[in-house]
C-alpha cells in the first residue's frame, strides 16, 4: 500500500508509550515495541498485490486496519508504504476523502465490536453515547442513529453543536451535568471514558438495559501504570454473572473484513460522516502526538503522506 493518510488516536499513544504496562506483555513489545513503526490505520493506493488476491489490483484506493490482531501493538501505518492483509481492507467510497477514510477503520472496528446485537436494538429505544465526541463515541453515534436509536450523546460544552450536526437528538454537557442522576433511562450506555462507576450508571439503565464499557486512560492521566482498566474490566466480567445489564448479546465477533464492509456501505450512503480536526505531514508525527494529548480535538489527527501522491 501506499499511504496517503493515516490516524492518530489513543491506541497509537498506548503502544508507542508502553503504557499500561500490562499491554507489552499482550503482544506489543516488552521493553520497545516490536515493530518500531506505529500507526494501526489508513487509507491510500494499492501499489501491489500478492499471487491470490483477487479483491484489489494496483492504484485501487482502499482503507483499512494494518493489523490483524488487535489494536495494542505498531502496525506500521505511519510510513510511506505498508504491507497489509487484503481481509482488512475495503474500497475507498468516492464520497470522502483519503483523510477522512483514514479516520475510521481502528475506531469503526471498536464501535462494532462493542455493539454486537444492535440488530437486536428496536427503533426509538433510548441509546446514551458517553464520550460521544471522541473518534470511536462519533460513529457509535452515528452508527446507532443509523439503527434507528433515539440517541443522547455526552461530551465537553465545545462539542455539543459537532454532536447535534452528527445526529444526536439530545445532548448533555458533561462538566455541567451527571447523566447518571438525570431520573432517564437508557437502553444502552455505551461508555467510553467510563468515569462513573458502573453502579451509578446502572441508575440510569432500563431493567432489560445494556451496559457495554470502552474504557480510556486519558494518556496516562487515570494514573494506572501498571495494570490501566484491566481490573476493572475484570471486576465487570465477574458482576456480569450475576447483572444481566452487562453481559454481552453473546454473538461472535465481528471479522475485520465483515466490520469494514459495514463500514463501508455506511460512509458510502451517507450515514457515517468522519470528522477531521487537523492534518498533519508524517514528518510533524510529533507534533500530531502532542496535540492529540494536550489539546481539545473536534475530530480525528491524521497525518497525510504528501509526497507519496
Ligand atoms: N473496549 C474495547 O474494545 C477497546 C478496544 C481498543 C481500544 N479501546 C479504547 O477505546 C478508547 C477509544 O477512545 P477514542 O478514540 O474515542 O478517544 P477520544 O477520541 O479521546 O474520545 C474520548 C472522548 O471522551 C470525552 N470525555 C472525556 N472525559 C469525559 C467525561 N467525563 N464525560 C464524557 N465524555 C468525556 C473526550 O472529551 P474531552 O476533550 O473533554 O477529553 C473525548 O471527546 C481508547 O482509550 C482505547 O484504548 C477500547
Amino acid at each position: 500500500m501506499r499511504v496517503r493518510a493515516a490516524s492518530v488516536h489513543p491506541d497509537v499513544w498506548h503502544v508507542v508509550s508502553g503504557r499500561p504496562y500490562v499491554l507489552r506483555l499482550m503482544g506489543a513489545g516488552f521493553s520497545k515495541p516490536k515493530n518500531p513503526i506505529p500507526g494501526t490505520d489508513m487509507a491510500g493506493i494499492v501499489e501491489s498485490v500478492g499471487g491470490s488476491v483477487t479483491r484489489f489490483r494496483p492504484g485501487d484506493p482502499v482503507f483499512g486496519e494494518t493489523v490483524v490482531t488487535f489494536q495494542w501493538v505498531n502496525g506500521g501505518a505511519f510510513a510511506e508504504y505498508v504491507s497489509v492483509h487484503h481481509e482488512l481492507l475495503a474500497r475507498k467510497p468516492d464520497n470522502i476523502t483519503f483523510e477522512q477514510a483514514a479516520s475510521v477503520p481502528t475506531s469503526g472496528f471498536i464501535a462494532l465490536l462493542n455493539l454486537r446485537g444492535l440488530n437486536q436494538l428496536r427503533p426509538g429505544q433510548k441509546v446514551l453515547i458517553n464520550g460521544g465526541g471522541g473518534g470511536v463515541g462519533s460513529l457509535a453515534l452515528q452508527i446507532t442513529k443509523a439503527h434507528g436509536a433515539h440517541v443522547t450523546a455526552v461530551d465537553s460544552t465545545s462539542k455539543l453543536d459537532m454532536l447535534r450536526s452528527l445526529g444526536a437528538d439530545e445532548v448533555i454537557d458533561y462538566t455541567r451535568e451527571d447523566f447518571t442522576r438525570r431520573g432517564v433511562r437508557y437502553d444502552l450506555i455505551f461508555d467510553v471514558p467510563g468515569n462513573h462507576p458502573f453502579s451509578a450508571c446502572r441508575r440510569a439503565l432500563t431493567p432489560d438495559g445494556r451496559y457495554v464499557l470502552i474504557g480510556h486512560e486519558h494518556f496516562g492521566a487515570s494514573g494506572k501504570r501498571v495494570f490501566g482498566l484491566v481490573p476493572y474490566f475484570l471486576s465487570l466480567m465477574v458482576l456480569s454473572r450475576f447483572v444481566k445489564q452487562l453481559r454481552g448479546p453473546g454473538l461472535p465477533m465481528p471479522t475485520k473484513k465483515d466490520a469494514m464492509a459495514v463500514l463501508r456501505n455506511l460512509l458510502e450512503v451517507g450515514k457515517i460522516t468522519p470528522i477531521i480536526d487537523s492534518t498533519y505531514h508524517l514528518s510533524d508525527v510529533r507534533e500530531a502526538f502532542r496535540h492529540m494529548i494536550e489539546d481539545e480535538l473536534h475530530g480525528k489527527v491524521i497525518l497525510t503522506v504528501v509526497d507519496a501522491v
